[in-house]
């Protein structure tokens, strides 16, 4: 009797093992230090020849049967004139984008356009792959925590830090998140990563959180302290592959003309086969499209090699299983801004608002009692952060909640001692009354 054939989906049982060993392979020849940094899920990941690659194959094909969107039989979409009045006078074919599939890398043109948009500042001849679309940046760390974190994995984050990159790293895949002080003595600490794997074996892989300008501190590094931070992860990488993620969250969110605007990921990537860039971005606050939850990951590898389509289908893996595809009508409405002309003009009014801001906050803040509060330095971003002198013996939570309850006025409380001020959210005149209300609630509490 014949042996039947078993099925993975529709496609005949195939090697796993033997399709692992394929897409692997590229990353071992071309790019063996981000291999050796793979978690076990990042290595055995690769998207299989199931129902979007087969639909892809057959995009241009007359007579289309191979996916489950419902279409106009032509390969447009089925426009609910309801859902369709809401995109206005969107062209027919963005339109048709907007309400079918996206495919599961993204659109092309966006991620054509948005590679372009990275790259202005781009030094000539630095490799940046076609970004993938995410559905946000928090999509994109998570995605990053899939490829590099998994258990026990040392992950090096300055600390004060975002308190997602512990939910994404340690929580759901179980990475050990390691802190190096992002201050010391006040002042910006260029070796927080290093400070932070000190006591991580050499030859240990492990992953860096790189965000500038940075939440919660609000701070973009000189041009000293960038050159003494690259040097750092370049110290770093002669002990261990290291994967340094660059979250642009912020990116170009500057106000200090002598604070260099640049992703750092152009000046880490490719500079040491041991260093593997990751650059992390998008729409969120770049283009002020918070809810589009648009998001892009890019690799520090040339868009046609092998290294990339190897990483592209991992990626595609972790999309296709978590989220199925990224959301296509706020790619489309991403991409009306993208086509624009002026767009960068657009983009820097954004900026020039929140220079307000930031200006009535630094101003605000050169008056404040220092004996009560402790602002950190700040010159980027979102955000200012405030230390509470240690003498006062003082904790932040009891300060926001006093705030809150007592003053009208809410701050984020970061353990132990610090309060984020966001002033993107304040208006520049309100501010100094909110460093007025933060100075008295302390007053009010020692
Ligand atoms: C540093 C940093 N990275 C990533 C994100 C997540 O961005 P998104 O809202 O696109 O998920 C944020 C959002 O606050 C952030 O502050």
């Amino acid at each position: 009797m014949r042996r039947q054939t078993k099925t993975l989906y529709s496609a005949p049982m195939r090697d796993l093992a033997a399709e692992i060993a394929e897409i692997n392979a590229p990353l071992e020849r071309d790019a063996p230090a981000l291999f050796r940094a793979l978690s076990p899920l990042g290595r055995r990941a690769f998207f299989p020849p199931d129902i979007p690659s087969q639909a892809a194959e057959a995009r241009s094909a007359t007579l289309n049967g191979t996916t489950g969107q419902i279409t106009d039989g032509r390969g447009g979409a089925v426009r609910l004139p309801a859902l369709a009045a809401a995109f206005g006078d969107l062209p027919g074919r963005d339109l048709d984008q907007a309400l079918l599939y996206s495919p599961v890398e993204g659109l092309s043109e966006v991620r054509q356009r948005w590679r372009e948009w990275q790259r202005r500042q781009a030094p000539a001849g630095v490799a940046s792959s076609l970004p993938l679309v995410t559905a946000g940046l928090s999509h994109a760390l998570s995605l990053a925590a899939d490829l590099f974190g998994g258990e026990g994995r040392a992950v090096a984050i300055p600390q004060p830090f975002w308190g997602n990159y512990r939910q994404a790293f340690a929580m759901r895949t179980g990475a050990r998140v390691l802190n190096g002080p992002a201050y010391v003595a006040g002042r910006y600490n260029p070796r927080a990563i290093s400070d932070a794997l000190a006591a991580v074996p050499a030859g240990e892989p492990a992953v860096a959180l790189l965000n500038v300008p940075s939440n919660p501190g609000g701070y973009t590094p000189d041009r000293e302290e960038r050159r003494a931070t690259v040097a750092a992860l370049l110290d770093e990488a002669e002990r261990r592959p290291l994967v340094v993620i660059c979250d642009d969250a912020y990116a170009g969110l500057v106000f200090a003309p002598a604070i260099p605007r640049e992703s750092l990921f152009w000046e880490l990537a490719g500079v040491h086969p041991n260093l593997t860039a990751v650059k992390i971005d998008g729409a969120t606050k770049e283009f002020s499209f918070f809810g589009g939850r648009v998001g892009f990951l890019t690799f520090a590898v040339e868009p046609d090699s092998e290294a990339a389509r190897s990483l592209e289908s991992k990626v595609k893996m972790l999309v296709r299983s978590s989220i199925g595809s990224p959301v296509a009508s706020s790619q489309v409405i991403l991409l009306q801004a993208l086509r624009q002309e002026g767009i960068a003009a657009e983009v820097e009014a954004v900026r020039a608002l929140l220079q307000g801001r930031y200006e009535a906050l630094k101003g605000a803040l050169e008056k404040v009692d220092r004996n009560l509060l402790t602002p950190l330095p700040f010159n980027s971003g979102c955000f200012a952060l405030i230390e509470l002198p240690e003498k006062l013996g003082l904790d932040s939570e009891t300060v926001r909640r006093h705030l809150l309850a007592h003053h009208d006025t809410g701050l984020i409380s970061i353990a132990p001692r610090y309060l984020r001020i966001a002033h993107c959210s304040v208006d520049a005149a309100a501010l100094p009354e909110l460093v007025r209300r933060l100075e008295r609630a302390v007053a009010e509490l020692v």
